[in-house]
């Protein structure tokens, strides 16, 4: 059997000594690479490096052999391609469709899924251009492995290092494995209405009762039901991610508005997932000024929100399918699950993504792990990427509503 082709894609930044150690690290993960470097990067690292580490010889130059159109075979072989280091000029290339060069010109061919790892100086990568050029891209459905921290090329240090090889080729391996690269179309005709993020609850016109949610789960289940051909409302509190394309989106920053805008749409969805992470407690008098330091100690006196899931399960029509969340601090996975299973029967849900949160788990991360409970069946997911976990969500639910 063939391997997986991967093209890593190198261009001029001082991180494209890294990409050595990337080769390798995909090639352990059984991929054939084949690097396609940009002028700049080869000022950076010579071409024998990158050939011998790889294999293959480096593509550069798309006059090197103009018979064998290379961008068009490359890009039609590969399975992902990766930019490792991404330059903040090469991502403004980019988001313009520019193909001035060998790599420019197979993205613009390309239909497999495109990761891109930017590193540059922390000030290049928050510049207004560049943030606009990032949002773009995500936008049109490139995977961003947003830069680490630590020290830079010169003596200064801040956001903007590639990150770790191996994470990377990590990364890439959960985007080649990713069965929904080639979904089925099993959500067709259905209307979809997910609740992602975390709502606000006001204390006074600055200050808030929060939470870390990110709104990246609830993205990832609007993408994957969109790719397998629902029709996604999303009603969003305070999200950290962009909306994905070909999703309504709805902005409900707190718990009041969340529930009001979902109960106005519920009626008319087929799947309703709760995801947000809505507030338990609000404050029912916000202070219409800010609050001044005064005093040593103060009250809030906090009211009990509407659980906004159970309420729309109080008028689930027949064959409406809803699914809720449960965000546990656990000891075990025992425990989650019995955890589930209550917040199942509670909030007369079909199905509950139990998630274990705190310790840097769940809330606000890349990465997710779940168990999925319904009143038949328990599923493991082990940690996995938030689009893959979303993916294993409308399995289930598929598999639940095709049983129907
Ligand atoms: N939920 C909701 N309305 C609320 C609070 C929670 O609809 N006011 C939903 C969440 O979106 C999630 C599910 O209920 O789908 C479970 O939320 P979770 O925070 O795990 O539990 P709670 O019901 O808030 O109970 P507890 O905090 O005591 O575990």
């Amino acid at each position: 059997m063939t391997k997986p082709l991967i093209v890593l894609g190198v261009t001029g930044g001082i991180a494209a000594y890294k990409s050595a150690e990337l080769i390798r690290r995909l090639k352990e993960q059984d991929f054939e690479v084949q690097v396609i470097a940009t002028a700049a990067a080869l000022k950076f690292v010579g071409d024998s490096t990158f050939s011998a580490l790889s294999g293959n010889p480096v593509i550069s130059d798309l006059w090197d052999k103009p018979h064998d159109v290379e961008h068009v075979n490359i890009a039609k072989k590969a399975s992902a391609i990766i930019v490792a280091p991404a330059t903040a000029d090469f991502l403004a290339h980019l988001v313009y469709g520019f193909a001035n060069d060998a790599l420019l010109a197979t993205l613009l061919v390309a239909k497999c899924p495109v990761v891109l790892a930017p590193a540059m100086h922390t000030e290049m990568w928050e510049n207004p251009a560049t943030k606009e050029n990032i949002a773009t891209l995500r936008r049109r459905g490139y995977l961003i492995i947003d830069p680490a921290t630590g020290a830079l090329t010169g003596p200064d240090s801040g956001v903007g290092r590639l990150p770790d090889p191996s994470e990377i080729a990590d990364v890439v391996k959960q985007v080649v494995n990713r069965k929904s690269n080639n979904l089925p179309k099993d959500l067709v005709g259905l209307n979809v209405l997910i609740s992602a993020g975390g709502t606000r609850e006001k204390i006074d016109p600055v200050r808030f009762i929060g939470n870390g949610s990110s709104g990246k789960q609830g993205r990832a289940l609007a993408q994957s039901a969109i790719a397998r051909g629902a029709k996604v409302t999303l009603v969003g509190a305070n999200l950290n991610v962009n909306v994905p394309a070909g999703a309504e989106f709805v902005s409900a920053d707190n718990a009041n508005l969340m529930k009001e805008e979902m109960i106005l749409r519920a009626p008319n969805a087929d799947v309703v997932i709760m995801n947000a992470a809505v507030a338990d407690y609000y404050v029912e008098n916000p202070q219409t000024n800010k609050i001044k330091k005064g005093q040593d100690k103060i009250n809030i006196s906090l009211t009990k929100t509407i659980d906004i899931l159970s309420e729309l399960t109080k008028n689930k029509r027949v064959n409406q399918y809803f699914v809720g969340f449960a965000a546990e601090t656990v000891k075990n996975q025992t425990e989650l699950i019995e955890l589930s299973r209550l917040k199942l029967a509670s909030k007369n849900c079909d199905l509950i993504v139990g998630n274990p949160v705190g310790h840097d788990l769940g809330i606000g991360q890349d990465l997710n792990s779940a168990v999925l409970v319904s009143k038949n069946l328990t599923e493991i997911v082990p940690e996995v990427d938030k689009l893959t976990l979303a993916d294993a969500i409308w399995d289930f639910v598929a598999k639940d509503l095709a049983k129907v």
